[in-house]
């Protein structure tokens, strides 16, 4: 039985985790999981684990794990909460999705193993958050075994990335082992008890103030110094917590753990929800829409294609802003103006895809649509308003598609612009839309692999590409005679998207750095402006 609109909304906490590969994403959402009392789910996030490394292959992924390259949220309940976990695909189908995605959510969790801080995909996913003021919490993961030194780690994510960070958490550690955390805030102690199980039930927890007699005695003399002595240091640094700074992005709260051991999970979950937001007001362009309002507004943020030519229909991820959303409802499509009835709306567990009958602010919601909806697109019970667009985000592999029937170029060009609308790549041209075999570019490779089926398919077109070696790409405004000067250096190359906006590309992230530095004249944007 639901409550009323503001209980919901005040339930839910929608968050995503970024990371770099093998940092832990997988091992974290099973345990959140576990914790959240889904263990059936679990194994299905394991399996989707195992299928991960075995083949890079795009069509034998997607008949490897069902429709696991399609699930796109978990949802769990924690504590009374709605917890909302979207997925960030990593490895093979990283792509410009996981990047959308973060515009959904409310808040993220940052996810850094314990030896290597900060890395890559990390990074680009954090200026994501970063653009919209995402609050992000940190997690250290991989606690249980020997890390990086502590403050190291903490001095790698505010340089990195600019990031203040408020250690919330320490790690207790007697030398090399990881026996608990110390909450700064509550100045309590949680020790953890290793089981016998690998972790997959939950860890036993022995919770006490510092001065207990039972937490001194379970904690070696060495142990107890080290931890005074790094509190001490913190405390000296200053800077109280502020809840403010944290729900403007502008400080991140830390804290470590054992994703694999389950150490340190519960505690770090409790201060979650407790300083996660609950879904906010969104803004549309006339408006400031809040998540109480009684009408239905959502907008999509993602859309899958069924890969399966026997069944060619198409999912679009609808984030819900306001309102409760019930199933059958009749909802205005904004960009064309007429009515669609949202008839059968899923939600996606792990493997298993729910019909719905209501949904609140902050859930996601899966649309079966035959496309008639674009990424971006804004939904909404009455009224015109619309909520701002989902920016693309600027490639980072590029390719050349060539076709071998030149009779087929119109149906590439339908094709590419079709399917660029929709988000699956980016299609550029190097001098005008009808001049030379265009360019395509993409965030990760995976959406190349997808693009060409979908073109064979769906388009009836094959098509081949040629890789080409540039790295990154920045939009670009400022005087065209000397976008065009810069644009025919070494390692650059000017192209025009869709919208015939100026792009360069360049063959590495020095070119494009050192260049950025250089051009003052020039505005260069990493999202299409
Ligand atoms: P990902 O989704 O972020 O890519 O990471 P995933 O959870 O798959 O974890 C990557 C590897 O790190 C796995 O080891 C996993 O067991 C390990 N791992 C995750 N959390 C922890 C932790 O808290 N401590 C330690 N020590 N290891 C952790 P693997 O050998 O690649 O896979 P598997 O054979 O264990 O499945």
């Amino acid at each position: 039985m639901s409550g009323t609109l503001s209980e919901e909304v005040r339930r839910r906490r929608t968050f995503a985790i970024i990371s770099h590969p093998d940092a832990g994403k997988t091992t974290l959402t099973e345990k959140l999981l576990l914790y959240g009392g889904a263990i059936h789910l679990a194994g299905s996030v394991k399996a989707r684990r195992a299928a991960r490394h075995a083949t890079s292959d795009w069509m034998q992924m997607e008949q490897e794990r069902g429709i696991s390259v399609t699930s796109s949220v978990l949802q769990f309940e924690y504590l009374g909460k709605s917890i909302n976990l979207l997925d960030t695909p990593g490895h093979q189908d990283f792509s410009e999705d996981t990047y959308r995605t973060l515009m959904a959510a409310d808040s993220a969790v940052m996810l850094l193993d314990n030896r290597k801080g900060v890395e890559e995909q990390t990074r680009k996913l954090f200026e994501v958050c970063r653009l919209r003021k995402t609050p992000v919490f940190t997690f250290v993961n991989k606690c249980d075994r020997p890390g990086a030194p502590v403050l190291q780690l903490i001095d790698d994510v505010e340089r990195e990335l600019g990031m203040k960070c408020y250690p919330m958490m320490w790690p207790i550690l007697d030398g090399d082992r990881f026996l608990g955390v110390y909450d700064r805030v509550d100045e309590r102690v949680y020790l953890f008890e290793r089981g016998e199980d690998h972790g997959s039930s939950r860890v036993e927890t022995h919770e006490g103030a510092l001065t207990d007699d039972h937490i001194l005695a379970a904690i070696p003399e060495r142990a107890i110094s080290q931890l005074l002595e790094d509190l001490e240091l913190l405390e000296m640094a200053g800077a109280e917590f502020s809840e403010e700074a944290f729900l403007a992005g502008e400080v991140s709260p830390v804290f470590f753990g054992s994703a694999l051991t389950n150490f340190g999970l519960e505690p770090f979950l409790r201060r979650f929800l407790q300083l996660a937001p609950a879904p906010g007001p969104r803004q549309a362009d006339t408006r400031m829409v809040e998540p109480e309002e009684t009408s239905f507004t959502g907008f999509v943020f993602k859309i899958q294609a069924n890969m399966d030519p026997k069944h060619r229909d198409r999912i679009a991820f609808v984030r819900v802003c306001s309102g409760r959303f019930e199933a059958g409802m009749q909802v205005k499509h904004i960009r064309s103006g007429k009515p669609i009835r949202l008839a059968s709306p899923t939600q996606f567990m792990a493997r298993e895809r729910t019909l719905i009958e209501e949904a609140w602010p902050g859930d996601v919601i899966g649309i079966h649509d035959r496309g008639n909806l674009r990424i971006g697109d804004t939904l909404s019970a009455d009224g015109d308003l619309e909520f701002g667009g989902i920016p693309r985000f600027s490639p980072e592999h590029f390719a050349r598609i060539v076709i071998g029937d030149p009779m087929k170029r119109k149906q590439l060009d339908t094709g590419l612009q079709q399917l660029s609308e929709e988000g699956a790549a980016q299609v550029f041209y190097a001098e005008s839309l009808t001049g030379p075999a265009p360019i395509v570019g993409a965030v990760g490779k995976l959406q190349f692999d997808v693009l060409l089926h979908r073109l064979e398919h769906e388009y009836n077109v094959r098509a081949r590409l040629e890789h080409m070696s540039y790295t990154g790409a920045r939009w670009v405004d400022g005087p065209i005679r000397e976008i065009e000067r810069l644009a025919h250096g070494h390692g650059r190359m000017l192209v025009y998207d869709a919208k015939q906006k100026p792009l360069v590309l360049f063959d590495s992230e020095w070119t494009m750095r050192t260049t950025v530095d250089r051009e003052k004249d020039l505005v260069f944007y990493d999202v299409a402006p």
